[in-house]
């Protein structure tokens, strides 16, 4: 655990519990611990568990875990610095600047990566104003963005020419392996690299922190392919987890709980510029688990409107059933006349935009409009009963059972099918869906004997008992691992011994999800832990004695010396024997 005076103090301003609260506002007391569903994996049921005593948190379902620091680290995507910056900044402790404060190399890179995209982002916003850019910027204005906008997305112009970043990078002295591996430039047959970026209208992509992490880059050519081009994922940048704009709404998505999910680039940025400040989008990809997850953590309600075509319809059914499944609730809005939202706010303004989100459906009316919307063109028995499929489907992902059983009624009424038997197409339904993804994990455990992980879960929510522990050998312990752990353990000195938890997590992270999970779990034996902790060193004590013996006894003749002990451990197993 990285450590250090200052990092000490943050740790003991703060309390984790009101830390993870910020982020995981549900977070409810249970027993000693405090339990919420995780905001690391998808689940129906909490198994994320903070403790207070411990100041550790643990997922019991992805086995996330560590202390304050790693929390933030993890759930902002920050590097140990970062986070501690954060985190000093709340505690109202003065940090300081974190080249002073050690890094592993690992973050020294994510920084500097960091900062070259920044720079990136800077000179291709500066490309825009030049000469060069003047086409690019009339096309902004031809889409009625402002100037105001344009800065505030910081939005850029990467020359067609093909060197101008490299060059640039090169005269500022950033390296060459750098801005490859941020993405910034490629590398084309024969070796040589050029931009990755030519002829584009730059989206600097960035992270909730509002650091720049990936560009897109649109055409500015009609004909041109592909339409948007993205940075390739990176450290810093997975598709999966990043929502464009999610910097600039998430003071609007937290203070109102609830948020707008749109298409694309531009429907973010001209929501924006016409006051709609709690829109995001995906990055042309799929809605996923991930994303959810993320929205999760600030919002409860989410409005889905995509673009106004076949393929934004189905889009957002699909990105609406993502919501659903992970417990979120979700509208959506249509928005009529083949138009995509920018083009609408455009024509129409904000107040008509809200209008349409204000009668945005739940999903099982959206779908049932679809099908209904035509009264003179009424669907065919054979779209009907493909229809009934699609529908059940979505209401087998709902989890609010009074939704689910409100949309089995409406499903019955439409359809004159009567709700039993709809009932029992759902059965169908859910079962055809795939399993929630929890990857299986492997028992972090690994056979330890339950004695000994009883043993060394005393000890680590209990570190003073190590002093009753002096009697106990290493070799006492028979499976390797809680032998590694004990030896850990005793190796403490004694004014860290209270982190024993986070600081073996650290040391092991191998055995993490191991040391944590014992760490947080109530401990609940009926008995106090000193004389529980004196009962089962007795009971480790004979079970190592009588392996000595058993090895002893295989052989084929003992030497007088080995004889000698035979003898000493029988005796000492006898004794023991009325301890217990
Ligand atoms: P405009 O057409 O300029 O209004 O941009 P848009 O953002 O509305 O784009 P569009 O509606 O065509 O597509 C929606 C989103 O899908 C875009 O913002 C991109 O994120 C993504 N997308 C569209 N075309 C491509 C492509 O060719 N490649 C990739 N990777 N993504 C694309
Ligand atoms: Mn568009």
């Amino acid at each position: 655990m990285t450590s250090s005076p200052l990092i000490e103090l943050i740790r003991e301003k703060l309390d984790i519990v009101d830390v993870v609260r910020e982020y995981v506002p549900a977070l409810k007391k249970a027993g000693r611990n405090y339990k919420a569903n995780c905001p690391f994996h998808n689940e129906k049921t909490p198994s994320f568990t903070v403790n207070p005593d411990k100041q550790i948190y643990f997922c019991f379902g992805c086995s996330e875990g560590g202390d304050v620091f790693k929390f933030v680290m993890n759930i902002e995507g920050l590097t140990f610095p970062e986070a501690a910056r954060k985190l000093a900044l709340k505690a109202g402790v003065e940090y300081g600047d974190e080249r002073t404060h050690a890094m592993t190399e690992a973050d020294k890179e994510r920084l500097e990566l960091k900062k070259l995209l920044k720079a990136a982002a800077a000179f291709y916003h500066k490309e825009l104003f030049s000469p060069g850019g003047e086409k690019a910027k009339l096309y902004l204005g031809e889409r009625r963005l402002s100037k105001a906008t344009v800065e505030r997305f910081e939005l850029g112009w990467a020359p067609a020419g093909g060197k101008a970043l490299m060059n640039e990078l090169k005269a500022k002295g950033w390296s060459r392996d750098l801005a490859l591996k941020a993405g910034l430039i490629t590398e084309r047959e024969g070796g040589l690299v050029a931009d990755t970026f030519r002829g584009r209208i730059m989206f600097p992509i960035r992270n909730q922190s509002g650091e720049t992490v990936a560009f897109g880059g649109r055409v500015l050519d009609p004909e041109g392919i592909p339409k948007y081009l993205n940075s390739p994922e990176t450290v810093l940048f997975s598709k999966r987890r990043t929502l464009y704009g999610i910097h600039e709404a998430l003071p609007q998505i937290r203070k109102s709980g609830r948020l707008l999910l749109l298409e694309g680039y531009m429907d973010v940025i001209g929501a924006h510029q016409h006051g709609i400040d709690w829109a995001v989008a995906p990055l042309g990809t799929n809605l996923t688990v991930e994303h959810a997850g993320i929205v999760r953590r600030y919002a409860k309600d989410t409005v889905v409107m995509f673009d106004d075509d076949r393929a934004g319809v189905q889009a957002s059914v699909k990105a609406a059933n993502v919501f659903m499944e992970s417990g979120l609730y979700v509208r959506l809005a249509s928005i009529g006349g083949g138009l995509d939202p920018d083009e609408f706010l455009n024509e129409h303004g904000r107040e008509e935009f809200e209008k349409k989100l204000d009668s945005a459906a739940d999903p099982l009316d959206f779908q049932l409009n679809l099908l209904f919307k035509d009264p003179k063109n009424p669907p065919s028995s054979q779209d009907k009963a493909k229809a009934i499929g699609d529908l059940l489907e979505t209401v087998a992902r709902q989890n609010d059972e009074i939704l689910k059983s409100e949309w089995i009624k409406s499903i019955a009424a439409h359809f004159g099918v009567d709700q039993s038997s709809a009932l029992k197409e759902l059965r169908k339904a859910a079962l055809a869906l795939p399993q929630e993804k929890t990857k299986p994990q492997a028992d972090p455990a690994r056979g330890i004997p339950q004695l000994e992980k009883d043993f060394l879960q005393l000890l680590l929510q209990y570190p003073a008992l190590l002093d009753q522990s002096t009697g106990l050998d290493p070799e006492d312990f028979s499976h390797p691992m809680a032998r590694k752990l004990f030896l850990a353990l005793q190796a403490l000195p004694a004014e860290r011994r209270a982190k024993a938890a986070p600081l073996l997590a650290e040391q092991f992270p191998e055995d993490s999800a191991l040391i944590l999970g014992l760490a947080v779990t109530d401990f609940s034996s009926g008995t106090a832990p000193a004389p529980a902790a004196a009962q089962e060193i007795r009971k480790l004590r004979r079970k190592s004695l009588q392996r000595r013996v058993k090895e002893l006894q295989s052989l084929q003749h003992m030497d007088p010396q080995q004889f000698q002990e035979y003898s000493r451990l029988m005796s000492e197993l006898k004794s023991s024997a009325k301890d217990l």
